[in-house]
């Protein structure tokens, strides 16, 4: 996931749904913004999916406040066929679920909005990022890269998957490969701050534990706090580093 350009993209989707109601929605890879997100337009009727029980354990704690009788938060798979069984709803979205799909269903990616489909009623916004590039031209688009490639090598030597962005272009052929209309889509720039050099850091550290060679922890540790140091520098001297962009869809079953 991608610096918090996302008050825009959900700004984006607010415009793209206009005055139309809200109804039964769903939040087809639920997180604490989406959720959160999604209690605010006041739908009649909200279900949130996640594949990790630990996340279900932590919203429904984050929100017991906000969710009102019949909201629920669950637990699943889209691979699975029974999740949500012959239920409908009047708004689906997918918040950066597509990039998360390989920790939890890997190869699924190509199936997931054929998936969705029978479940949506009214439409799906689906928000996606379009994958960093592998390098860039700029000091400060170099420090994002080699960010992001530490933090996928410690989740891999964690022994655990790493996400997998699809371009904007992907989604939309194989949303109309589906039977999805795509009605609007638009790109926002990413920028990318103090919040996103640290987050992404800090996954680097939680997954150190995980190794079971110690002198390469230690040393991946080292080099972690080497490029933080680099990274906040660059930002304090330099400004934000605008590189690559997030996107939105908004897509109707044919
Ligand atoms: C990166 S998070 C999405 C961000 C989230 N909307 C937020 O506001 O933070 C991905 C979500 O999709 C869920 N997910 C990923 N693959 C899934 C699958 N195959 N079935 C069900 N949920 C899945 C994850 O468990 C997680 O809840």
């Amino acid at each position: 996931m991608p610096a918090k350009k996302d008050d825009a993209l959900f700004g984006a989707i607010a415009r793209f749904h206009g005055d139309r109601p809200w109804g039964r929605t769903l939040d087809a890879g639920t997180g604490s913004h989406s959720l959160g997100w999604l209690l605010s337009r006041e739908p009649a009727h909200l279900t949130a999916v996640t594949g990790a029980p630990s996340r279900q354990t932590a919203l429904e704690a984050e929100y017991a406040d906000s969710l009102r009788p019949g909201d629920q938060i669950i637990t699943g798979n889209w691979t699975d066929p029974t999740l949500l069984h012959g239920e409908t709803f009047d708004v689906v979205l997918a918040d950066y679920l597509m990039g998360a799909i390989d920790g939890f269903a890997p190869y699924f990616q190509e199936r997931l909005f054929g998936r969705m489909r029978p479940h949506i009623s009214g439409r799906l916004y689906m928000v996606g990022m379009e994958p960093v590039p592998w390098s860039g031209d700029t000091e400060g688009k170099r420090i994002i890269v080699e960010i992001n490639r530490l933090r996928d090598a410690c989740i891999l030597l964690a022994h655990h998957r790493t996400y997998r962005e699809y371009p904007r272009s992907w989604a939309v052929t194989n949303l109309e490969g589906h039977g999805y209309r795509v009605e609007d889509a638009i790109s926002i720039d990413i920028i990318y701050k103090r919040r996103y050099v640290d987050g992404q850091l800090d996954v680097c550290k939680r997954k150190l534990p995980y190794l079971r060679d110690r002198r390469l922890a230690a040393e991946l540790d080292r080099h972690i706090e080497e490029l933080r140091s680099r990274g906040l520098h660059h930002l304090e001297t330099a400004g934000p580093i605008r590189f690559g962009s997030d996107y939105v869809i908004s897509a109707t079953p044919r």
